[in-house]
Protein backbone atom coordinates (compact mmCIF):
# COMPACT_ATOMS: atom_id res chain seq x y z
CA UNK A 1 0.00 0.00 0.00
CA UNK A 2 1.57 3.46 -0.68
CA UNK A 3 -0.01 4.45 2.87
CA UNK A 4 2.62 2.23 4.20
CA UNK A 5 6.12 3.68 4.41
CA UNK A 6 8.34 1.66 1.55
CA UNK A 7 10.95 0.82 3.89
CA UNK A 8 12.30 -2.49 4.04
CA UNK A 9 12.16 -2.76 0.21
CA UNK A 10 13.59 0.79 -0.63
CA UNK A 11 16.98 1.52 -0.96
CA UNK A 12 18.40 5.06 -0.02
CA UNK A 13 20.74 7.43 -2.05
CA UNK A 14 22.09 10.79 -0.72
CA UNK A 15 24.54 12.83 -3.02
CA UNK A 16 27.05 14.63 -1.66
CA UNK A 17 27.43 17.44 -3.93
CA UNK A 18 29.28 19.57 -1.63
CA UNK A 19 26.36 20.72 0.95
CA UNK A 20 26.35 21.00 4.22
CA UNK A 21 24.29 18.15 5.58
CA UNK A 22 24.34 15.41 8.48
CA UNK A 23 25.10 12.63 6.17
CA UNK A 24 25.58 10.67 9.51
CA UNK A 25 22.22 11.57 11.13
CA UNK A 26 20.71 10.98 7.66
CA UNK A 27 22.06 7.35 7.16
CA UNK A 28 21.15 6.83 10.60
CA UNK A 29 17.69 7.79 10.29
CA UNK A 30 17.00 5.86 7.28
CA UNK A 31 18.67 2.92 8.84
CA UNK A 32 16.32 3.38 11.64
CA UNK A 33 13.28 3.37 9.48
CA UNK A 34 14.67 0.01 8.05
CA UNK A 35 15.40 1.03 4.72
CA UNK A 36 17.28 -1.69 2.76
CA UNK A 37 20.46 -0.28 2.41
CA UNK A 38 22.04 3.60 2.53
CA UNK A 39 24.50 4.65 -0.29
CA UNK A 40 25.49 8.43 0.46
CA UNK A 41 28.06 9.13 -2.25
CA UNK A 42 30.29 11.92 -2.33
CA UNK A 43 30.31 13.27 -5.81
CA UNK A 44 31.75 16.91 -5.45
CA UNK A 45 35.07 15.92 -7.74
CA UNK A 46 32.81 14.56 -10.55
CA UNK A 47 30.13 17.40 -10.11
CA UNK A 48 33.06 19.78 -10.79
CA UNK A 49 35.25 18.62 -13.48
CA UNK A 50 31.96 16.86 -15.19
CA UNK A 51 29.49 19.18 -14.75
CA UNK A 52 30.43 22.52 -14.00
CA UNK A 53 33.70 22.79 -16.26
CA UNK A 54 31.65 22.06 -19.09
CA UNK A 55 29.32 25.02 -18.10
CA UNK A 56 32.18 27.58 -17.50
CA UNK A 57 33.87 26.54 -20.93
CA UNK A 58 30.31 27.50 -22.62
CA UNK A 59 30.15 30.83 -20.45
CA UNK A 60 26.61 29.07 -19.19
CA UNK A 61 24.43 31.61 -17.86
CA UNK A 62 20.40 31.50 -18.05
CA UNK A 63 19.08 34.66 -19.12
CA UNK A 64 21.88 36.91 -18.54
CA UNK A 65 22.13 36.37 -15.02
CA UNK A 66 21.56 33.18 -13.57
CA UNK A 67 24.83 30.86 -13.44
CA UNK A 68 22.34 27.30 -13.27
CA UNK A 69 24.16 26.22 -9.83
CA UNK A 70 21.08 23.50 -9.49
CA UNK A 71 20.19 22.78 -12.66
CA UNK A 72 24.07 21.79 -13.34
CA UNK A 73 23.33 19.36 -10.49
CA UNK A 74 20.70 17.16 -11.41
CA UNK A 75 22.46 14.91 -14.27
CA UNK A 76 24.36 14.71 -12.12
CA UNK A 77 22.44 13.41 -8.80
CA UNK A 78 20.34 11.48 -11.01
CA UNK A 79 23.30 10.00 -13.23
CA UNK A 80 24.63 8.18 -9.96
CA UNK A 81 21.18 7.44 -8.93
CA UNK A 82 20.52 5.47 -12.01
CA UNK A 83 23.99 3.79 -11.88
CA UNK A 84 23.11 2.59 -8.02
CA UNK A 85 19.60 1.29 -9.69
CA UNK A 86 20.61 -0.71 -12.00
CA UNK A 87 23.84 -2.35 -10.26
CA UNK A 88 20.97 -3.27 -7.51
CA UNK A 89 18.34 -4.11 -9.83
CA UNK A 90 15.55 -1.76 -8.42
CA UNK A 91 12.40 -1.39 -10.35
CA UNK A 92 12.32 2.35 -10.03
CA UNK A 93 13.64 5.17 -8.76
CA UNK A 94 11.99 7.90 -7.09
CA UNK A 95 12.57 11.67 -6.18
CA UNK A 96 10.82 14.30 -4.22
CA UNK A 97 10.73 17.69 -6.12
CA UNK A 98 7.32 19.71 -6.33
CA UNK A 99 5.09 19.21 -9.28
CA UNK A 100 5.87 22.57 -10.78
CA UNK A 101 9.12 23.44 -10.62
CA UNK A 102 12.08 22.57 -12.80
CA UNK A 103 13.82 20.10 -10.45
CA UNK A 104 11.09 17.02 -11.45
CA UNK A 105 12.15 18.07 -15.27
CA UNK A 106 15.41 17.82 -14.88
CA UNK A 107 15.56 14.16 -12.69
CA UNK A 108 12.86 12.90 -14.60
CA UNK A 109 14.51 13.34 -18.17
CA UNK A 110 18.04 12.41 -16.96
CA UNK A 111 16.30 9.24 -15.74
CA UNK A 112 14.08 8.72 -18.65
CA UNK A 113 17.74 8.80 -20.79
CA UNK A 114 19.68 6.71 -18.88
CA UNK A 115 16.81 4.05 -17.02
CA UNK A 116 12.94 3.49 -17.98
CA UNK A 117 11.24 3.73 -14.48
CA UNK A 118 10.59 6.83 -12.49
CA UNK A 119 8.22 7.91 -10.03
CA UNK A 120 7.30 11.22 -9.35
CA UNK A 121 5.49 10.95 -5.70
CA UNK A 122 4.38 14.45 -6.40
CA UNK A 123 2.28 13.69 -9.00
CA UNK A 124 0.52 10.67 -8.12
CA UNK A 125 -3.06 11.35 -7.12
CA UNK A 126 -2.70 9.10 -4.34
CA UNK A 127 -0.34 11.12 -3.16
CA UNK A 128 -1.07 14.31 -3.29
CA UNK A 129 -4.96 14.12 -2.65
CA UNK A 130 -3.79 12.30 0.59
CA UNK A 131 -0.26 14.82 1.27
CA UNK A 132 -1.71 18.53 0.70
CA UNK A 133 0.81 20.15 2.58
CA UNK A 134 3.15 20.61 5.22
CA UNK A 135 0.55 19.54 8.07
CA UNK A 136 -0.36 16.14 6.45
CA UNK A 137 3.31 15.31 6.19
CA UNK A 138 4.12 16.20 9.43
CA UNK A 139 1.21 13.88 11.08
CA UNK A 140 1.79 11.12 8.82
CA UNK A 141 5.41 11.67 10.12
CA UNK A 142 4.38 11.63 13.30
CA UNK A 143 2.54 8.34 13.36
CA UNK A 144 4.91 6.81 11.35
CA UNK A 145 7.81 7.49 13.98
CA UNK A 146 9.83 9.38 11.38
CA UNK A 147 12.02 12.25 13.18
CA UNK A 148 11.13 15.62 10.88
CA UNK A 149 12.69 18.52 12.74
CA UNK A 150 10.50 20.29 15.45
CA UNK A 151 11.77 23.77 14.70
CA UNK A 152 10.50 25.11 11.47
CA UNK A 153 13.00 25.94 8.62
CA UNK A 154 13.95 28.94 7.22
CA UNK A 155 10.28 30.58 5.82
CA UNK A 156 11.79 30.28 2.02
CA UNK A 157 12.91 26.97 0.57
CA UNK A 158 16.97 26.33 0.03
CA UNK A 159 19.08 24.07 -2.57
CA UNK A 160 22.65 24.37 -1.77
CA UNK A 161 26.18 22.78 -2.93
CA UNK A 162 29.58 23.79 -4.06
CA UNK A 163 28.53 25.54 -6.40
CA UNK A 164 26.15 27.91 -4.81
CA UNK A 165 23.00 28.20 -3.00
CA UNK A 166 19.36 29.44 -4.18
CA UNK A 167 16.70 30.64 -2.21
CA UNK A 168 12.88 31.05 -3.02
CA UNK A 169 9.46 30.64 -1.79
CA UNK A 170 7.99 31.44 1.32
CA UNK A 171 8.10 34.91 2.11
CA UNK A 172 10.62 35.36 -0.91
CA UNK A 173 7.56 34.63 -3.14
CA UNK A 174 6.50 38.33 -3.51
CA UNK A 175 9.04 39.94 -5.69
CA UNK A 176 8.85 43.46 -4.08
CA UNK A 177 9.77 41.99 -1.22
CA UNK A 178 14.12 42.38 -0.20
CA UNK A 179 15.72 39.52 0.62
CA UNK A 180 16.78 39.59 4.63
CA UNK A 181 20.10 40.51 5.40
CA UNK A 182 20.72 37.24 7.02
CA UNK A 183 19.65 34.93 4.28
CA UNK A 184 22.98 34.55 2.51
CA UNK A 185 25.15 31.81 3.83
CA UNK A 186 27.68 31.43 1.43
CA UNK A 187 28.87 35.19 1.11
CA UNK A 188 29.40 38.07 2.76
CA UNK A 189 27.61 41.10 2.30
CA UNK A 190 29.65 43.46 0.45
CA UNK A 191 28.87 46.36 2.68
CA UNK A 192 30.84 44.38 5.41
CA UNK A 193 33.14 42.48 3.50
CA UNK A 194 37.59 43.26 4.23
CA UNK A 195 38.98 46.66 3.33
CA UNK A 196 41.78 44.93 1.20
CA UNK A 197 41.38 43.30 -1.67
CA UNK A 198 42.64 39.43 -2.22
CA UNK A 199 44.58 39.55 -5.76
CA UNK A 200 44.49 35.39 -6.94
CA UNK A 201 46.65 34.08 -10.32
CA UNK A 202 44.19 31.63 -12.59
CA UNK A 203 45.61 29.53 -14.78
CA UNK A 204 43.82 27.71 -17.47
CA UNK A 205 44.34 24.68 -20.05
CA UNK A 206 41.82 23.61 -22.64
CA UNK A 207 39.27 26.51 -21.30
CA UNK A 208 39.30 25.21 -17.32
CA UNK A 209 41.15 26.01 -14.34
CA UNK A 210 44.12 24.22 -13.62
CA UNK A 211 45.75 26.18 -10.80
CA UNK A 212 45.02 29.23 -8.72
CA UNK A 213 47.48 30.98 -6.94
CA UNK A 214 47.30 33.65 -4.18
CA UNK A 215 49.39 36.50 -4.87
CA UNK A 216 50.80 37.35 -1.66
CA UNK A 217 50.69 34.54 0.72
CA UNK A 218 52.17 32.30 -2.18
CA UNK A 219 49.60 29.46 -1.53
CA UNK A 220 48.61 27.63 -4.43
CA UNK A 221 45.50 25.16 -5.22
CA UNK A 222 45.77 22.64 -8.19
CA UNK A 223 42.93 19.88 -8.21
CA UNK A 224 39.75 20.91 -9.73
CA UNK A 225 37.80 20.76 -6.24
CA UNK A 226 40.35 22.22 -4.08
CA UNK A 227 40.21 25.01 -6.63
CA UNK A 228 36.88 25.30 -7.04
CA UNK A 229 36.16 25.52 -3.05
CA UNK A 230 39.07 28.05 -2.64
CA UNK A 231 37.34 30.18 -4.91
CA UNK A 232 34.07 29.78 -3.22
CA UNK A 233 36.10 30.85 0.08
CA UNK A 234 38.10 33.90 -1.40
CA UNK A 235 34.49 34.87 -3.55
CA UNK A 236 32.45 34.07 -0.17
CA UNK A 237 34.70 36.37 2.27
CA UNK A 238 34.01 39.56 -0.25
CA UNK A 239 30.23 39.44 -1.03
CA UNK A 240 31.38 38.00 -4.89
CA UNK A 241 28.35 36.07 -6.79
CA UNK A 242 24.72 37.61 -4.87
CA UNK A 243 21.68 37.92 -7.36
CA UNK A 244 18.12 38.41 -6.78
CA UNK A 245 16.17 37.65 -9.92
CA UNK A 246 12.37 37.15 -11.51
CA UNK A 247 13.39 33.93 -14.26
CA UNK A 248 10.98 31.78 -16.69
CA UNK A 249 11.05 28.73 -15.28
CA UNK A 250 10.55 25.96 -18.07
CA UNK A 251 7.16 24.80 -17.18
CA UNK A 252 5.96 28.07 -18.44
CA UNK A 253 5.33 30.50 -15.08
CA UNK A 254 8.31 33.35 -13.33
CA UNK A 255 9.83 32.50 -10.04
CA UNK A 256 11.33 34.69 -8.13
CA UNK A 257 15.16 33.48 -6.92
CA UNK A 258 18.10 34.58 -4.89
CA UNK A 259 21.30 33.12 -5.86
CA UNK A 260 24.72 33.19 -4.50
CA UNK A 261 27.84 31.78 -6.64
CA UNK A 262 30.64 33.37 -5.27
CA UNK A 263 33.46 30.93 -7.06
CA UNK A 264 31.73 30.13 -10.25
CA UNK A 265 31.31 34.14 -10.81
CA UNK A 266 34.92 34.46 -10.27
CA UNK A 267 35.71 31.54 -12.94
CA UNK A 268 33.51 32.97 -15.00
CA UNK A 269 35.19 36.53 -15.45
CA UNK A 270 38.78 34.64 -15.77
CA UNK A 271 37.33 33.00 -18.20
CA UNK A 272 35.79 35.67 -20.30
CA UNK A 273 39.05 37.23 -20.11
CA UNK A 274 41.87 34.50 -21.26
CA UNK A 275 39.09 32.96 -24.05
CA UNK A 276 38.63 36.17 -25.88
CA UNK A 277 42.49 36.95 -25.61
CA UNK A 278 43.23 33.37 -27.02
CA UNK A 279 40.31 32.86 -29.69
CA UNK A 280 39.81 33.73 -33.21
CA UNK A 281 36.90 36.22 -33.33
CA UNK A 282 34.64 34.20 -35.55
CA UNK A 283 34.64 30.70 -33.48
CA UNK A 284 33.98 33.22 -30.66
CA UNK A 285 30.64 34.56 -32.29
CA UNK A 286 29.36 31.04 -33.21
CA UNK A 287 30.81 30.05 -29.88
CA UNK A 288 28.81 32.85 -27.66
CA UNK A 289 24.96 31.33 -29.48
CA UNK A 290 25.95 27.63 -28.26
CA UNK A 291 26.68 29.30 -24.69
CA UNK A 292 23.07 30.25 -24.71
CA UNK A 293 21.65 27.37 -26.27
CA UNK A 294 23.93 25.06 -23.74
CA UNK A 295 22.61 27.46 -20.78
CA UNK A 296 18.94 26.71 -21.86
CA UNK A 297 19.83 22.96 -22.47
CA UNK A 298 20.89 22.70 -19.27
CA UNK A 299 18.24 24.59 -17.49
CA UNK A 300 15.07 22.98 -19.08
CA UNK A 301 16.90 19.28 -18.06
CA UNK A 302 18.34 18.30 -21.29
CA UNK A 303 22.05 17.18 -20.56
CA UNK A 304 21.74 13.85 -21.78
CA UNK A 305 20.35 14.66 -24.89
CA UNK A 306 21.46 14.33 -28.59
CA UNK A 307 21.56 18.19 -29.15
CA UNK A 308 23.03 18.71 -25.69
CA UNK A 309 26.01 16.11 -26.68
CA UNK A 310 26.76 17.85 -30.01
CA UNK A 311 26.91 21.64 -28.68
CA UNK A 312 29.03 20.37 -25.65
CA UNK A 313 31.21 18.47 -28.37
CA UNK A 314 31.50 21.95 -30.37
CA UNK A 315 32.16 23.78 -27.32
CA UNK A 316 34.81 21.57 -25.76
CA UNK A 317 36.78 21.78 -29.70
CA UNK A 318 36.50 25.63 -29.29
CA UNK A 319 38.66 25.44 -25.78
CA UNK A 320 41.97 23.70 -27.12
CA UNK A 321 43.97 26.85 -27.07
CA UNK A 322 41.97 28.41 -24.62
CA UNK A 323 44.86 28.46 -22.07
CA UNK A 324 47.13 30.97 -20.13
CA UNK A 325 47.16 33.35 -16.88
CA UNK A 326 44.55 35.30 -15.76
CA UNK A 327 45.49 37.85 -12.59
CA UNK A 328 42.66 39.70 -10.71
CA UNK A 329 41.48 40.91 -7.89
CA UNK A 330 38.50 40.05 -5.81
CA UNK A 331 37.16 43.41 -3.60
CA UNK A 332 33.67 44.38 -2.29
CA UNK A 333 31.88 42.60 -4.37
CA UNK A 334 33.57 42.51 -7.84
CA UNK A 335 35.76 40.68 -9.87
CA UNK A 336 38.36 43.23 -11.57
CA UNK A 337 40.73 41.67 -14.12
CA UNK A 338 43.95 43.01 -13.75
CA UNK A 339 46.06 41.35 -16.32
CA UNK A 340 46.67 37.88 -18.59
CA UNK A 341 49.09 36.34 -20.34
CA UNK A 342 49.15 32.98 -22.62
CA UNK A 343 51.42 31.32 -25.13
CA UNK A 344 48.78 30.79 -27.66
CA UNK A 345 47.48 34.85 -27.37
CA UNK A 346 45.98 35.83 -30.55
CA UNK A 347 47.10 39.54 -29.36
CA UNK A 348 49.81 41.37 -30.82
CA UNK A 349 51.10 44.19 -29.19
CA UNK A 350 52.88 45.60 -32.64
CA UNK A 351 50.12 46.41 -34.28
CA UNK A 352 49.58 48.43 -31.30
CA UNK A 353 51.70 50.93 -32.68
CA UNK A 354 50.73 50.86 -36.27
CA UNK A 355 48.13 54.18 -37.17
CA UNK A 356 46.01 53.88 -40.30
CA UNK A 357 46.07 57.43 -41.49
CA UNK A 358 42.66 58.09 -43.47
N1 LIG B 1 15.16 28.17 -9.79
C1 LIG B 1 16.40 27.45 -9.70
C2 LIG B 1 16.50 26.46 -10.84
O1 LIG B 1 15.50 26.15 -11.40
C3 LIG B 1 16.58 26.79 -8.35
C4 LIG B 1 15.59 25.69 -8.00
C5 LIG B 1 15.77 25.01 -6.67
N2 LIG B 1 15.87 25.93 -5.59
C6 LIG B 1 15.21 25.88 -4.43
N3 LIG B 1 15.43 26.82 -3.57
N4 LIG B 1 14.36 24.95 -4.14
O2 LIG B 1 17.57 25.99 -11.20
C1 LIG C 1 10.85 22.51 -6.75
O1 LIG C 1 9.77 22.94 -7.12
O2 LIG C 1 11.04 21.33 -6.45
C2 LIG C 1 12.01 23.51 -6.64
C3 LIG C 1 11.93 24.60 -7.62
C4 LIG C 1 12.18 24.21 -9.04
O3 LIG C 1 12.47 23.05 -9.31
O4 LIG C 1 12.08 25.07 -9.94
Amino acid sequence: STHEPLFGKTLLYIANIGQHEDFDAARKKAEKLGAKKVFIEDLRSEFVQEFIWPALQANAVYEDRYLLGTSIARPCIARRQVQIARSEGAQYVSHGATGKGNDQIRFELTCYALYPHVIAPWRIPEFYSRFRGRKDLMEYAETHGIPVPVTPRAPWSMDANLMHISYESGILENPKNHAPSDLYQMTTNPEDSPNEPDVLEIDFAKGVPVKVTHVKEGKSKDTALEIFCYLNEIGGKHGVGRIDIVENRFIGMKSRGIYETPGGTILLHAHLDIETFTMDREVRKIKQGLGIKLSELIYNGFWYSPECEFVRHCIDKSQENVEGRVQLSVFKGQVYILGRESPKSLYNEELGHIYIIP
